[in-house]
């Protein structure tokens, strides 16, 4: 009976943990990408989703952790390393400096980058393993079963697809394993995974995947094998120094190891002193069970608090179609990149898709999406208020008390409740939502400037309702400007230093150098002080031949 108490209390005391924590700090994962190859679409849309996340933390004054990084033990590692004639090691610092340039290029901005080849890594690996060692959590016994080496994982017979191949790598045929592993006990956890699932029914997103998850805990948890034989690339077993850990069990760990300040020495005590719970996991669909199962039960085991959430966001596929290199058409984030920026790729994706379900790329919509919302919906409108402003108004924000506005107006009325909209969709990671919100009042201001038309009430002389049309709109394009600011940082900049504000989103204390009180309340814009020259925020793409 006490026993039972404790090892609730354990994630109870979790949820309290992650709600004090919460009010002044943050910490968010991605999930640690393999090297196996340079990255993809799909680790560059979940660190998009993640840098958006942590940025929205910042603007509100938090001390945010955005941790991501690379998986890089395992068969797979060990393979494609063979397979290009390199060492495993240089294999992945190769792989790794090209997911570091393209995280530059995206504009994302991490504050860790966890790698699971770091010797601190296995610092923290080996004191784990012992405090779940010590807990008689951990057994030797016979491992028999079809492997998918893409995965790294075991698969059912019943869910393979024909000729044995994986249902995840249709590609790839699942490998026969027959070896005396040791395993975890998962199968101990699973009555307090069903009561950490019911008391925090938040703690896996969306809905549909927590259902998926609960109904596989239902159907009975089995214990997992955490070793390999005959695999040189990886942990050593503490116990058992002839195998080598499975690479899940060594990954998952190096969201604790992120937490290590850089020069301090690994302890799990030390690592979980400031950040942990971990608010958010972000992942994809596919790997869940380790995030929502696994992960929980390790956790448990060694006496740590769980984490906050593990949200698992949809696929994303391309014309419809599945990407994958033998079919010819998968994404390349780099060249993408380089075509359009990195504020394009962020809002396509965040913009278009809604995050949670699977969603897709196709060009024509990415160009038509970007020119209608970007280039004209708010980059035509802040150009044209702008020259308005130079010629009515000296090129300076008109001189207008906003208080003194009516709310009836319909900018103002519709801004001043913006913010707490957009915030509860940042919150919800719904960043299709976010972006509606906000395009809403954009689209508002562009009807608002064509039905007041401003040029006719300055030629008319009336050059009070001229200044406070021009106020309103150059206001709801800041608010906007600085909503988007997560999603789109390069944007947010030009439009504030063009409204004559200097601010950096990209600074990391943005909280306090832009504080979101002030700026997300819609007049905020201070008045009189000379607007920046008009020039196109974002250059309309042109459609392919
Ligand atoms: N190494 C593990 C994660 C360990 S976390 C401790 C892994 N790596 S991965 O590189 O294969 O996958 C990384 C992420 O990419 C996963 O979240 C996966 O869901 C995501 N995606 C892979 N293909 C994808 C799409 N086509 N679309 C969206 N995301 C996709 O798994």
């Amino acid at each position: 009976m006490i026993e039972a108490e404790a090892k609730k209390s354990l994630f109870f005391n979790t949820s309290m943990g992650s709600e004090i924590n919460y009010k002044d700090t943050f910490s968010i994962t991605t999930p640690l990408y393999y090297v196996n190859d340079v990255p993809h679409i799909g680790s560059a849309y979940t660190t998009i989703a993640a840098d958006v996340v942590s940025r929205f933390q910042r603007l509100q004054g938090k001390a945010v952790l955005m941790i991501t990084g690379t998986d890089e033990h395992g068969q797979k590692i060990q393979r494609t390393a063979e397979a290009r004639g390199k060492s495993p090691q240089d294999h992945c610092d190769e792989v790794v400096a090209s997911f570091k340039s393209l995280w530059q290029r995206l504009n994302i901005a991490y504050d860790r980058f966890s790698r699971t080849t770091a010797e601190r890594h296995h610092a923290i690996v080996q004191e784990f393993f012992q405090r779940v060692w010590d807990n008689g959590d951990i057994y030797e016994g016979h491992q028999q079963g079809w492997y998918c080496v893409s995965c790294e994982e075991f698969k059912e017979e019943r869910d393979l697809l024909p000729e044995k191949r994986c249902p995840i790598h249709v590609n790839k045929t699942v490998e026969w394993r027959d070896e005396q592993n040791y395993f975890f006990r998962l199968s101990k956890y699973q009555s307090q995974l069903q009561a950490l699932y019911a008391e925090r029914p938040d703690f896996i997103q969306p809905e549909s995947r927590r259902n998926e998850v609960l109904s596989f805990v239902d159907r009975g948890l089995q214990d997992f094998s955490i070793s390999r034989i005959n695999l040189d690339w990886g942990f050593p077993v503490p116990t058992a120094p002839e195998q080598t850990l499975y690479v899940w069990f060594d990954a998952l760990l190096g969201y604790v190891t992120a937490l290590l300040d850089p020069d301090e020495a690994p302890s799990l005590d030390a690592a979980i002193a400031r950040w942990w719970p971990i608010h958010i996991h972000l992942i994809g669909k596919d790997i869940l069970r380790f995030h929502a199962v696994y992960w929980p039960a390790m956790l448990m085991s060694a006496g740590l608090p769980v984490p906050g959430r593990v949200f698992g966001h949809g696929f994303l596929t391309k014309d419809g179609q599945k990407m994958g290199k033998s079919l010819g058409n998968t994404l390349d984030p780099v060249d993408l990149v380089d075509r359009h920026g990195a504020d394009a790729i962020r809002y396509y994706f965040l913009k278009e898709i809604e995050f949670g379900r699977d969603g897709d790329f196709n060009e024509t919509r990415f160009i038509n999406v970007l020119n209608a919302d970007l280039a004209n919906d708010l980059g035509n409108l802040l150009n044209r208020t702008l020259k308005m402003a130079s010629r009515y108004c000296q090129g300076q924000v008109p001189n207008i008390n906003p208080a003194e506005i009516s709310p009836e107006n319909d900018l103002k009325s519709k801004g001043e409740i913006l913010a707490h909209t957009v915030k509860t969709a940042y919150e919800n990671l719904a960043f299709n939502q976010a972006c509606e919100a906000i395009l809403g009042l954009v689209r508002t201001s562009n009807k608002f400037l064509d039905e007041k038309a401003p040029w006719t009430l300055y030629k008319q002389g009336q050059q009070a309702e001229t200044e406070a049309v021009l106020y309103a709109v150059l206001e709801s394009v800041r608010l906007a400007a600085y909503l988007l600011s997560p999603i789109v940082p390069g944007l947010a900049n030009a439009i504030y230093s063009q409204l004559g504000l200097a601010v950096d989103f990209n600074h990391k204390d943005i909280g306090t150098v832009c504080p979101y009180a002030e700026h997300s309340r819609w007049g905020y814009l201070p008045t009189q002080h000379p607007l920046g020259e008009a020039q196109p925020i974002f250059q309309r793409i042109e459609l392919p031949e």
